[in-house]
């Protein structure tokens, strides 16, 4: 007999429908879909119906009489949340740059001073497959706890081909256990490795020639990333990578302007890049390059929180047309965290974004920087039931009270996973 789950009685059903197809812009990002008193079927981890209550009720008696019910009174239910930017696979942390940092040293420079990507490349070489299957499952665990049901892992720790693999395998032995549905990336292109400090050209050919080719082939990845940075990746040596790995079927990310302004906008989008990341430093012209594609903008407010950097201009970005998601950056450098309903309360707190736009932001908007839309991201009929409901009245609680966690249950792919 088919599974059917019956959630009733919502005192908001967040639909962010209608932006399956493309991502939202503009006022679109700040129009929620609200079903007061809604109700949500689920027939074997599809969603059959969303509607107000006493329409489901009388359409869909015969399902409702064998379903599970979910009583959702006095709360709201969302889309799971949708983080489209994270580097969970690593070992080791590095509290002690954090107080490094609480002194007056940057980022770049305990980095260039061997510690920072580097230290936790280390780290995450000395550790064995197990090891770091046990610490980013325990990670993602948490992450359910906070309402995520789709997480994106870049590798990056490895800066080896056979330490980059390490980290893949491990993404894709939880793609196949964890309840998180895990989208991979390829990032070798993290960090410039100390052996090649003196001919990082040499690096870029290792990732084109050596590594590129292997991750393809074993499908590893969906997208390359590249760390487009003064004293990483030029934008240059950028373009190279990510023009390899289109030709191998790896979708271009970047991590664009976030301490310097390089010109990783333009790139993202010249290249054609699902998503630019960070921008911190996007130059006006950058934007409005963006503004012309369906390139995802991922703003990463807890990194600049965390490394008390300038917020990131969300709303320039937004009212130019630029299509806007939120994500953690989860790392153990400049963003230990794990709670994206955090990162939508600095979205609002620290970049003047709306609480309506938050939540596109963590949902559709957030899946289509990781081509998961048409899937996920939304709550309608025929999508993938990830389903969040939270204890509050009403979703501007979301970032309105904020360092808490208002998951009440979560609901993958029609299952009860968190209660
Ligand atoms: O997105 N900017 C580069 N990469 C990560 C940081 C990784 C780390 O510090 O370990 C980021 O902030
Ligand atoms: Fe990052």
């Amino acid at each position: 007999m088919n599974h059917i789950l019956y959630i009733k009685n919502a005192a908001q059903i967040i639909t962010t429908t209608n932006h399956s197809e493309k991502p939202a812009k503009k006022d679109e990002m700040r129009h929620l879909q609200i079903i007061e008193n809604g109700s949500i079927l689920v027939e074997d981890g599809i969603i059959l119906a969303v509607g107000e209550d006493d329409f489901i009720r009388e359409k869909y008696t015969d399902d409702i009489n064998q379903a599970q019910v979910i009583d959702a009174k006095g709360k709201i239910v969302t889309p799971g949340l949708v983080d489209p930017h994270t580097h969970l696979v690593y070992a080791g942390s590095r509290e002690k740059e954090y107080v490094m940092r609480l002194e007056g040293k940057s980022y770049m420079e305990i980095m260039e001073a061997g510690g920072g990507i580097h230290a936790t490349t280390v780290a995450t070489q000395k550790a064995d497959f197990h090891t770091l299957y046990e610490e980013t499952k325990r990670r993602l665990d948490t992450f359910l706890l906070y309402g995520v049901t789709t997480v994106e892992i870049k590798s990056g720790y490895g800066l080896t081909l056979e330490q980059e693999l390490k980290q893949l395998e491990v993404i894709d032995e939880l793609r196949k256990n964890h309840p998180i549905d895990i989208v991979p990336t390829f990032m070798g292109a993290h960090a410039i490795p100390k052996r090649y400090e003196n001919d990082p050209d040499r690096y870029v050919d290792e990732i084109i020639q050596r590594m590129l080719p292997v991750v393809a082939e074993r499908k590893l990845a969906e997208f390359n990333d590249v760390f487009c940075e003064k004293g990483v990746f030029t934008p240059e040596q950028s373009r190279r990578i990510l023009e390899a790995g289109k030709r191998y079927g790896l979708q271009p990310k970047i991590h664009a302007d976030e301490i310097e302004p390089l010109g990783g906008a333009q790139l993202a989008a010249q290249i054609g890049a699902i998503s630019a990341d960070h921008l911190l430093k996007a130059s006006d012209e950058g934007i409005h390059a963006l503004a012309k594609t369906n390139t995802i903008a991922v703003l990463l407010p807890g990194t600049a929180f965390f490394l008390m950097a300038e917020f990131a201009p969300a709303r320039k970005i937004i009212d130019a047309g630029v299509a806007v998601a939120l994500s953690t950056d989860s790392n153990p450098g400049s963003s230990p965290t794990i709670s994206l309903p955090f990162i939508m309360n600095l979205g609002c707190l620290k970049m003047g974004m709306t609480p309506e736009e938050t939540i596109t932001a963590a949902t559709i908007n957030a899946a289509h920087a990781i081509d998961r839309a048409k899937t996920v991201g939304s709550l309608e009929k025929g999508k993938q039931a990830d389903i969040v409901i939270f204890n509050v009245p009403n979703y501007l609680f979301l970032s309105y009270q904020y360092g808490m966690n208002h998951v009440d249950t979560v609901i993958k792919r029609g299952k009860v996973v968190v209660e």
